[in-house]
């Protein structure tokens, strides 16, 4: 069915705790599957040893759900993209040691994919897209980068987390809370009830980098303190007290996103990760944009946390520039885009 022009391409991602496949026919998503693993919610985080069972298992239905979804079988695809890291080694195993195999069986070129480009290039999922030069803010469990994206395959890191990622103090404040893992979703809902009345500290880091485990141990003290004078604290506050974390997360993410702005005059500016999908920041973010006159662009839910759209297409554009992997790749737990 295909001809040359025809590039199928599948992604597959296996970095964290979701499992996914998609299909993009030259670079168009046809299907985008993701199994997410509830497994951890009970452990308070993702545990590897269960994550890489978890992939063992759900890998082949979600890679065949993928291929039906788009139409195709295995026979028609023209070439195999997968996440080479930064990730959990054990569950990056699962996915290229899958990949490799069936592009061996159909004797297909291999890509292999930075899983943080890859939430860049989300946004090529589906139009509108960003201009170039254009600044990411991504977002998500294990990273919080401002990245300048001079073109698909180009980017910088202008600053990043030192500490925790922004995904991860949702997620530690929730523990806190008494909220499940991943609190993030959590947290989003529960603060659009709430006031931001408590007024977290805004840590001083120079430059365009972030901190936030100074915000983690202050919300720490602040609920022990609270709960000594009164144990009900809180369940009484709930909704006030995840207004105020995410009121603070939110304006220490735009704050330096306004000085990337400022120190690039770039004012394309998008943002990607799981932490995009946060109802706050997305307000938050549109409201200044409109203030700043930025052109803001915000990706669809699905393709804001893990998924393998995002993989297949930023394939797609190594598979145009002809960078292919080979049998002998392997995993990498740290890898800067
Ligand atoms: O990108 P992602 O799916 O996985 C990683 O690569 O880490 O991001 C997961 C992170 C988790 O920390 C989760 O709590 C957070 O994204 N998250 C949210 C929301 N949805 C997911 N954080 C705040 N608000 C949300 N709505
Ligand atoms: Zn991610």
């Amino acid at each position: 069915m295909n001809n040359a022009s025809d590039i199928y391409l599948l992604g597959i991602e296996s970095s964290c705790d979701d499992t996914a496949a998609a299909v993009v026919h030259n670079g168009a998503v046809l299907s985008n599957v993701v199994a997410s693993q509830e497994v951890h919610r009970r452990y308070g985080g993702v545990v590897p040893e269960v994550a890489s069972r978890a992939h063992q298992l759900h890998l082949i239905p979600v890679v065949d759900a993928a291929l039906k979804e788009a139409g195709i079988t295995s026979a028609d695809l023209s070439g195999v993209a997968f996440t080479r890291g930064p990730g959990l080694i054990g569950s990056l195993i699962v996915g290229v040691s899958f990949a490799k195999a069936l592009a061996l069986s159909h004797q297909l070129p291999l890509v292999e994919v930075n899983h943080m480009q890859a939430h860049v290039l989300a946004h090529f999922a589906e139009p509108p897209y960003p201009a170039f030069p254009f600044l990411c803010l991504t977002v998500s469990g294990g990273h919080t980068q401002i990245v300048l994206v001079r073109s698909q395959l180009d980017m910088e890191v202008l600053g990043e987390t030192l500490d925790d990622a922004a995904g991860e103090a949702f997620d530690k404040t929730g523990k806190m809370l008494g909220l499940d893992y991943p609190a993030g979703p959590l947290i989003d809902r529960l603060a659009s009830q709430g006031e931001a009345r408590f007024p977290f500290p805004k840590p001083q880091v120079e430059g365009l980098n972030f901190s936030f485990s100074g915000l983690k141990t202050s919300i720490l003290y602040f609920l022990r303190d609270q709960v000594q004078a009164d144990p009900d604290f809180i369940q009484d506050n709930l909704h006030d007290i995840c207004a105020s974390v995410q009121a603070r997360i939110v304006s220490i993410l735009l704050d330096k996103l306004r000085q990337a702005v400022e120190q690039t005059g770039i004012r394309e500016v998008a943002v990607a990760g799981g932490v995009s999908a946060n109802s706050g920041l997305r307000r938050a973010l549109n409201a200044l944009g409109a203030e700043e006159g930025w052109n803001i662009y915000l990706p669809k839910m699905e393709y804001c946390t893990d998924n393998a759209a995002m993989i297949a297409v930023t394939g797609y554009y190594k598979f145009l520039a002809g960078q292919f992997a080979g049998q002998d790749a392997t995993p990498v737990a740290r890898w800067e885009i």
